[in-house]
């Protein structure tokens, strides 16, 4: 089977540090707002989407509370929730994953943030510099995942110490929820290799997601095992290009040219991520040449840190695109849009039937089997024109 035959593990994102029609402005913008995240989660548990990323950092509700809220709520979405090495010990992640996993009854994906910024490191009392972090995790996953597969565990290591750790109440997926990671720098992807199951890359041209791909691939088999692959993007997706490209330009209307400088002096300054600065590489902070590879547009990047680069099309163009990395052995997406409630319904109405996805799951049933028509048909309902046998 081609690998663009297997149709994408598509899941969306939860803004929990805000929302907004216009980067850069606080035109339409919307607060950081628990009862909306609820509204973005059970919109998309519905509209086809497998799962949610929730981001991580200071500026972010806490992942692992917002998620344990939004899975009482939704009954099929899944949550992909970060833990920071560092940040608390392997076995107190250990038990929040473990019951995470219980409360949404096998619902939970777990996301390794290392971390780019020695600022917000050093914040979480964190001092490591940027390759031995990786060192750090490598300690920390022996423990954490060695504690969710078998309830016990022990290192007297370099950067960790857990001496006859224990964890009472086992995960519901065996032998632990999956392990998905993000880093593009060298100790990211000789770490990964050996301890992850899939590796996620923000949305670079599909050459350089090729290029690491085929990294990731040899840091994985020198240790005798196989990593699959993800791709984090934005989607501006329209009925025509005339109209994505149209949307992409408004996003970024009212964004300032002094906004965007202090957005990249801060990138330059906090950051040490070698992927955040492929990120930044693509478009330099110049917002005339922004489609960097075709309909792969870096306009969001010049505000946003991490993702920053959008898929803009017609379903059928934005469909073919995504092909692209599904021949170099991308089989997920985790895709955003602004706003997050309003494009994810676009996205999954638009590009869904392109791409080979169901749509809104669980469709109680709108007819007898007439053939309808949308509007018209008194106090706004359908027009039933005839059997539709
Ligand atoms: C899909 C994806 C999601 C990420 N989510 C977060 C996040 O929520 N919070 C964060 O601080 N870093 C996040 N990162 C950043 C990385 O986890 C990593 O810490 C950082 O980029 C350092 O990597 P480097 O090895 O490229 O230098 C994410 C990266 C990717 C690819």
């Amino acid at each position: 089977m081609a690998a663009t035959d297997k149709p994408l593990d598509f899941l969306w994102f939860i803004p929990s540090s805000g929302d907004g029609a216009y980067l850069g402005s606080d035109d339409l913008s919307r607060p950081v707002d628990p009862g909306y995240f609820r509204e973005i989660a059970t919109a998309v548990d519905r509209l086809g989407y497998s799962g949610v990323l929730i981001p991580t950092g200071v500026a972010c509700e806490e992942s692992f509370v917002l998620a344990a809220d939004l899975a009482a709520r939704t009954e099929q979405l899944k949550f992909l929730v970060a833990v920071r090495p560092g940040t608390a010990s392997p076995a107190y992640y250990a038990r929040l994953a473990s019951t995470l996993d219980r409360v949404s009854n096998g619902r939970l994906l777990l996301n390794i943030v290392v971390g780019g910024s020695a600022q917000e490191l050093a914040g979480d009392g964190v001092f490591l510099g940027h390759d031995e972090r990786y060192d750090h995790a490598d300690e920390f996953f022996k423990v954490f995942n060695e504690l969710l597969e078998t309830g016990k565990s022990t290192l007297d290591g370099k950067f960790i110490k857990a001496i006859d750790a224990r964890l009472g109440l086992p995960p519901v997926q065996q032998p632990r929820p999956p392990l998905y990671f993000g880093g593009s720098s060298d100790a990211a992807i000789d770490f990964c290799g050996g301890m992850i199951e899939k590796y996620l890359t923000w949305g670079e041209p599909p050459a350089q997601v090729a290029e690491k791909v085929e990294r990731v691939r040899k840091s994985a088999a020198a240790k005798g095992r196989e990593v699959s692959f993800g791709i984090r993007l934005h989607f501006i997706v329209r009925e025509t290009d005339d109209e994505a490209w149209e949307a992409a330009d408004r996003l970024i209307s009212k964004l300032s040219d002094e906004a965007i400088e202090a957005a990249q002096a801060v990138f330059a300054k906090a950051s040490d991520s070698v992927g955040q600065a492929r990120m930044v590489a693509l478009h330099n902070g110049r917002r005339d040449k922004l489609e960097v590879s075709p309909n792969l547009w870096a306009g969001i990047g010049l505000v946003r840190t991490g993702a920053g680069t959008a898929l803009v099309g017609s379903p059928k163009t934005v469909a073919a695109r995504l092909r692209e990395y599904q021949e170099i052995g991308i089989d997920t997406v985790i895709a955003s849009g602004y706003p997050h409630l309003e494009e994810a319904y676009r996205v999954s109405e638009l590009l869904f039937p392109e791409i080979g996805l169901g749509g809104p799951r669980n469709q109680i049933r709108s007819s007898f089997g007439e053939r309808q028509v949308f509007g018209g048909g008194g106090h706004g309902g359908n027009v039933k024109l005839a059997s539709a046998s």
